[in-house]
């Protein structure tokens, strides 16, 4: 056997908690990473395009698809009577969400029937020719609408309480009422949404779906097709972000193209443009927060009775889970002796709201964040102070205990914050930038320091589980397959260094491939932060039984003790003899040793009782802390971010360069959330932002001038998780929660800091000009 090609790397010391590139990185830029779109097409394949709704609410009337029909290049059309299954995408079962709209749609954009065709630019022309008529239904697009109307709930809402909140409120001296507004975020992956169903014999059928949930792709086309999962083969190799949006919301592109693909026998692609994509697919939730707060003279909190609005369109999907955690992270870090936290999922008739990047958890969070500000002004303190002030307590100190009962065990914020504190320079900072407002007569400067918490495991206890398979071939070449997604956050990349660490070869020697749910069976969604904690730990497992035989083969081979077996880099001893890791291997393989393994893990000690509102949803917290400064034009609005530092505890980083890229690129998500992106919908529910040139993300030259990040390197997880590490993909998107109070400061400076400015999420330049005036005028 030749082993040269593994002869030359030898001795990479160290393959955990190293900064290895992302496995991809260099075919992302290069354009050599296979995006669905780019996989060669087989012989014959056709194309799909969506007919949509023109009417917010009503019930349709009739249908003439003739003209569609008719049209050049186009195959066959359908709609939701020609689903051959059950014509339903919701995933939480609650059959609310039709895949093709039927007898009455529900929001501006929403599919009635796709059209299969020759060309993409057949399709797309051809769907346009529909004749459909509508009988309208009243209808609202925003929270206000919804409350006007008293809209339904689109699923239970939850309540979490502990003490009595208004029995303290009641209390006289200090009280305040207030509400802040958080709009919604469009995901704005650069891959949109596409699927590719390619039809086998019998009832089979493979998907190539863009999705962070293969499994339930799997599920959701054979539940539209009528044929059992085993039918059903679902393949996701990557996708170019995901951020939430492609946790439900593929499912409707996959079921498509596989109903298309099943009844003409020919490969069927769904890929929709990007303003298709924008109306037709979910985003994060507005919410609306009214806020009744008790606190003492010095700033301390008493009781927090609050409620949580949300826009969550006009179906289920994650709108339960996502308005769950907005109340699971309406502490942010704070410690609240007395507390009631409602949530208010309401129906509106726009696009069905969905998972991103924090599910929920931002906007819980700003929310504390605000009632910190007003206290602060309130009592004419700095906000750091009334923050520090409040922050939770160490185990035992009576000040531990969140709002769903669990008691927080591993509170390092104080920590975090103090060093940040000192290393961004802020107090002396903050000296300065109230002396430059002193003076400066348009220009304003604003610096705020905030903190993040958040819980890290799925709330739904069932989804905290993942496999993992590894083969070693016998050439000593391994294959990694796991349960995860990846979405550019480097999953592959961190779970093929377990594996290479498991065995002690370099990470190179580790092919990972694409998710398969032939593979690895149900698994969950990658999502919740938890891809390497979860699918980490599985693929150790599987490694582990592979090695544990390697050893036991060695001991016998070479006649040693077990312990007399270690791995080297790239080598194994076996007492006095030393071979190459794949002359071992090999050997082991001629004498039959089995040399694969599934791999398994659950998340240990955690448990939710929704109902009662207790429980210990999360496993542990990750925790971090940012520090911004901005400079406003009071005559505009305009802003620049001069700088932000950011300290950020990802426990024992398993690839400290993977981990700060997740931060850097959360953060700026969240800035982008906080600041320039605005969806909106005119009055006849159409939304009207659905592509670049009107909807702002922000770009390179919107980031901070001085972008300072650093992990906290001292930091390990107290759980047993892989290596000491912790999750990292969504809480530091909480960190840009600093730019918004930052603005809100340098606002604040042209009424001599008097009064809480109250600025609603995003804050546009229109919109910080507006809470300039309207302060001016209080002053
Ligand atoms: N990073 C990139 N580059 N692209 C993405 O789509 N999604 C985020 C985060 N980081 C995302 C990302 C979201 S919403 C989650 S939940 C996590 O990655 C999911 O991956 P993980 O659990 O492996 O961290
Ligand atoms: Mo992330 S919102 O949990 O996909």
């Amino acid at each position: 056997m030749d082993t040269s090609t593994f002869e030359k790397k030898t001795d990479i010391n160290g393959r955990m908690h190293v900064s290895l590139k992302h496995d991809s990185a260099h075919k992302h830029v290069t354009g050599a990473a296979e995006y669905i779109d780019d996989i060669p097409e087989a012989a014959g394949t056709l194309h799909g395009a969506l007919g949509l709704s023109t009417c917010p609410h009503g019930e349709i009337l009739s249908i003439d698809l003739d003209a569609v029909k008719a049209a050049p290049g186009v195959v066959w059309v359908f709609t939701g009577r020609d689903v051959p299954g059950v014509n339903d995408i919701s995933p939480g079962g609650r059959h609310d969400e039709p895949l093709l709209a039927v007898t009455d749609v529900q929001f501006h954009g929403q599919p009635i029937f796709a059209v299969i065709a020759e060309t993409r630019d057949a399709a797309r022309r051809a769907a346009r020719l529909a004749k459909i008529e509508y009988r309208p239904l009243p209808h609202w697009s925003d929270i206000d609408g919804a409350l006007a109307n008293e809209a339904p709930l689109v699923t239970e809402p939850m309540t979490l309480l502990r003490g009595d909140p208004q029995a303290e409120i009641a209390k006289p001296p200090h009280r305040l009422k207030g509400q802040m507004r958080i709009g919604g975020q469009e995901h704005f992956y650069l891959e949109g949404h596409i699927a590719m169903a390619i039809p086998g014999e019998d009832d089979e059928v493979t998907v190539w779906s863009s999705t962070q949930h293969p499994s339930e792709v799997q599920h959701m086309v054979g539940h539209i097709l009528g044929v059992p999962a085993n039918a059903v083969t679902v393949q996701t190799r990557r996708m170019g972000g995901g951020f939430g949006g492609k946790e439900t919301q593929g499912n409707q592109f996959a079921a498509l193209a596989a109903i298309a693909a099943k009844k003409l026998k020919r490969a069927v692609k769904f890929r929709p443009d990007r303003d298709e994509d924008m109306v037709m697919t979910g985003k994060r939730h507005d919410f609306l927060i009214d806020y009744d707060v008790a606190y003492d003279e010095r700033g301390r909190i008493h009781a927090v009775d609050a409620t949580f609005a949300a826009r969550c369109g006009f179906s289920s999907d994650l709108s339960g889970p996502v308005t769950d955690r907005a109340l699971f992270h309406a502490d942010s870090s704070y410690f609240y002796p007395h507390v009631r936290l409602t949530s208010k999922p309401l129906k509106t008739h726009t696009v069905s709201n969905t998972a991103f990047r924090g599910f929920g958890g931002p906007q819980g969070m700003l929310g504390a964040e605000r009632i910190i500000e007003e206290i602060a002004y309130a009592v004419g303190r700095d906000p750091l102070d009334i923050r520090k002030l409040n922050f939770y307590g160490q185990p035992g100190s009576g000040r531990d205990l969140t709002p769903y009962h669990q008691q927080v065990q591993d509170n390092i914020i104080g920590r975090v914050v103090e060093e940040l504190e000192q290393s961004s320079d802020y107090q002396a900072r903050r000296q300065a930038i109230i002396e430059f407002n002193r003076t400066s007569r348009f220009l304003r400067k604003g610096i705020a320091l905030t903190p993040v918490k958040f819980g890290i495991s799925f709330t739904l206890t069932a989804y905290n589980q993942a496999g993992a398979l590894v083969h070693v071939y016998s050439d000593g070449s391994i294959h990694l397959n796991h349960g995860g997604t990846e979405m550019g956050q480097g999953l592959n990349t961190k779970v093929a260094q377990v594996v290479a660490d498991c065995f002690q070869v370099d990470v190179d020697r580790v092919k990972i491939t694409a998710t398969t749910t032939a593979k690895v069976p149900n698994t969950s969604a990658t999502a919740a932060s938890s891809g390497t904690d979860l699918n980490g730990m599985a693929a150790y497992d599987a490694a582990r039984q592979i090695k544990e035989r390697l050893i036991d083969f060695a001991a016998r081979c070479y006649n040693v003790p077990k312990e007399e077996v270690e791995f080297l880099p790239n080598r194994v001893r076996a007492g006095n003899e030393i071979v190459p890791f794949e002359t071992l291997v090999w050997r082991a393989y001629y004498d039959r040793v089995q040399l694969s393994a599934a791999g398994f893990y659950k998340t240990p000690k955690i448990h939710w009782d929704r109902k009662a509102g207790r429980g210990h949803p999360f496993y542990y917290f990750a925790y971090g802390a940012s520090c911004t400064e901005v400079t406003i034009d009071t005559l505009t609005g305009e802003y620049l971010i001069d700088r932000t530092d950011i300290l950020h505890d990802v426990g024992k980083s398993l690839n400290p360069a993977i981990d700060i890229g997740q931060v850097e690129g959360a953060f700026v998500q969240g800035m982008g959330w906080l600041t320039t992106e605005e969806l909106w919908w005119d009055d006849k529910g159409r939304l009207r932002t659905h592509a670049p040139s009107t909807y702002k993300i922000p770009l390179a030259s919107d980031r901070p001038k001085i972008f300072n990040v650093k992990l906290a390197e001292w930091s390990q997880n107290a759980e047993a998780t892989i290596a000491r590490s912790k999750a990292v993909g969504e809480p530091p998107f909480m960190l840009a929660i600093s730019v918004l109070e930052a603005l809100s400061m340098a606002v604040a400076s042209v009424a001599d800091y008097r009064f809480c400015p109250r600025l609603d999420a995003p804050a546009t330049p229109e919109r910080v000009l507006m809470a300039v005036e309207r302060l001016k005028g209080l002053a």
